[in-house]
């Protein structure tokens, strides 16, 4: 299977589900970035039986919109049964990188209210530790040099993401070249930088349930 099948097929699984889950008044929390566009699609093959979903990111919430799926604005909302996103890396403990696609904030916000995360990724996101794939942290503008050296002051090596803005009005600060052998450490470490708004480890709030596609099928493990 290609990646794009695999990710299509994690996307299936996790509309299948959750659809159980909800009912008429239910509010579904989704992610942002390709797997999750291919969640939002399916999602949409079910709409009748829940209220409307809260989205990670304005490119998320218009998808929703161009499928009739309300769209509700978090604060308006008290209880999320259920939120779905990707990932850029998984451990086995369900700790995640996350924020390739620069909506690590909303993410991470959306993910805080949700009863259950359920995370969906194709085989090629699981490592052993986490750190492969550059870990973004979301920075205030006026900050970016003095985030950028108290990060090489953790051992890091930063790399300011060129061009991108988030939807916050902020900018991203890849960090490579770390191994994160104790994401909550390291998770917590970077947030105490002043100006970083949050950073992509999704260690103190990891995935609950993770739904990874692999050549022999489908795969949900869960914590
Ligand atoms: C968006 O900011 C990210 O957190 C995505 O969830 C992550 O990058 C996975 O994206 P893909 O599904 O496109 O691989």
């Amino acid at each position: 299977m290609t990646q794009d099948e695999l990710k299509k097929a994690v996307a299936r699984a996790a509309v299948d589900y959750i659809k159980p889950k909800l009912e008429s008044d239910s509010i579904v929390g989704v992610g942002t970035g390709s797997t999750a566009n291919c969640f939002i699609d399916y999602l949409a093959e079910i709409k009748g039986h829940f209220d409307g979903a809260v989205a990670s990111s304005e490119a998320s919430a218009e998808r929703l919109k161009s499928h009739g799926i309300p769209v509700y604005d978090l604060n308006s909302v008290d209880r999320m049964e259920v939120y779905v996103d990707g990932a850029d890396e998984t451990n086995a403990d369900l700790e995640l990188i996350k924020g390739g696609g620069a909506a690590l904030t909303r993410e991470k916000i959306v993910a805080a209210v949700a009863d259950e995360f359920i995370c969906i990724a194709d085989g090629s996101k699981w490592v052993e530790t986490l750190g492969g794939f550059p870990l973004p942290v979301e920075v205030i503008p006026m900050a970016r040099s003095h985030v950028g050296r108290e990060l090489v002051k953790l051992g890091a090596d930063p790399v300011y993401r060129q061009g991108c803005v988030t939807d916050n009005g902020n900018i991203i600060i890849d960090v490579h070249n770390m191994k994160i052998t104790n994401p909550k450490a390291t998770e917590t470490a970077i947030n105490q930088i002043v100006g970083v708004v949050t950073n992509g480890l999704f260690a103190e709030r990891s995935a609950d349930v993770l739904l990874i596609g692999r050549e022999d099928g489908v795969e949900t493990i869960t914590k």
